[in-house]
């Protein structure tokens, strides 16, 4: 039985209280609806900046009515003391996700995502350490080793940041050493990889390569690859996101936490192969998608070329073990596009 196993084994048999922030959001929501599934009592804190209500509404339709009582959702800002200390009141185990993502969405407003992403935090880990919480478990990002040359990516190597984005994600993790040194609050950052599946956003200006494709392609629309489509990439599933998450939040190891890990799969995937592969995949489905080539343009700044993780400090200090492949992923990532954009 792997580590993550066991655990939902022990969560099912006592089941805790959670707090999810960003809980409207992509990844929030999916962590929401896994605990939910474990029968957990969960509170769910967003304030809709870039989250949906009907990613709420998706949950509830994929819980029992049961499990769905033990939903409690604040609509309610990080920035706000107050809100954070009364989402942490009686919680267990925090799950922070709430941030703006989007290297472009940062360097066109760098002052809104250094509120929600560094304010936001430093409201969380001053709320999860007043509430005494059994554990701490947030959202970094791979974009902090910024311009390190080395492949595949190790924890402590990590170069200058490209963008505000990045620079928020560095602060957190200066913050969360910061308050372990302190007042001996331990966190761990999770260090997420391009992650992807069910309730990614497609739509606006700053959506992820993987849904915004999809849903491209589902138009019949011609995609354009910024630079030459050999820029690489760790894509993650994310199941194997909602795993790392409840096992770094609840691990009883010391070592374990005070931590940094890189969350993804190890493997890494071409812009060009990953065209193909969901057009191919989209094509499966509904052979009236009509096949294309892409069209290709300016790389993006402060995009960083390549990035593939080493996992092998979540796997051996949390029992992290991916479950879902990339192929495997985007094959339920695409049917499910396919059955709700
Ligand atoms: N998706 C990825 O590939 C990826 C990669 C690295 C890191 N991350 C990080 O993971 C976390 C979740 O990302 P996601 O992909 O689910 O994005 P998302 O935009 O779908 O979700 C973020 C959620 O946070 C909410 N939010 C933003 N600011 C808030 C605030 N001030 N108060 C309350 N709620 C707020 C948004 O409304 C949204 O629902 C973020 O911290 C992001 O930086 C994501």
């Amino acid at each position: 039985m792997s580590a993550f196993d066991e655990l939902c084994t022990r969560l099912q048999k006592s089941p805790a209280s959670w707090l999810v922030t960003g809980a409207a959001g992509f990844i929030g929501s999916n962590l929401v609806e896994a605990l939910l599934q474990l029968n957990q009592k969960v509170v769910g804190l967003d304030n809709f900046a870039t989250g949906h209500r009907h990613n709420l509404d998706l949950i509830e339709s994929s819980v029992t009515s049961e499990q769905w009582q033990g939903f409690r959702f604040i609509e309610g800002d990080t920035r706000d003391k107050d809100t954070c200390k009364a989402a942490c009141d009686g919680i267990d185990y925090v799950l922070h996700q709430a941030a703006l993502g989007s290297v472009p969405r940062s360097i066109n407003d760098p002052v809104s995502s250094h509120s929600a992403n560094v304010d936001g935090f430093l409201n969380m880990l001053i709320a999860g350490r007043d509430a005494k919480v059994n554990g701490f478990a947030w959202a970094s990002s791979s974009s902090v080793y910024g311009d390190h040359p080395d492949l595949p990516k190790v924890e402590d190597r990590i170069g200058n940041v490209l963008s505000p984005y990045a620079a928020t994600k560095k602060v957190n993790e200066i913050y969360a050493d910061v308050f372990s040194l302190t007042y001996g609050f331990r966190t761990i950052g999770l260090r997420y990889f391009n992650v992807f599946g069910p309730r990614q956003d497609p739509d606006g200006a700053y959506a992820a390569v993987i849904p915004k494709w999809v849903a491209a392609l589902l138009r019949g629309d011609t995609i354009t690859i910024n630079g030459d489509g050999e820029t690489s990439r760790d894509f993650c599933y994310i199941k194997n996101v909602v795993q790392a998450n409840l096992l770094a939040a609840t691990t009883q190891d010391e070592k374990a936490t005070s931590q940094v890990y890189n969350i993804a799969v190890g493997d890494r995937t071409t812009l060009n192969e990953l065209f193909r592969s969901i057009l191919d995949g989209l094509r499966k489905i509904d052979p009236s998608i009509p096949n294309q080539e892409p069209l290709y343009a300016d790389f993006r700044p402060g995009d960083v070329r390549h990035s593939l993780a080493d996992i092998s400090k979540a796997t051996e200090l949390l029992g992290y073990e991916p479950t879902h492949s990339v192929d495997d992923g985007l094959a339920l990532a695409l049917e499910w596009y396919k059955a709700n954009v």
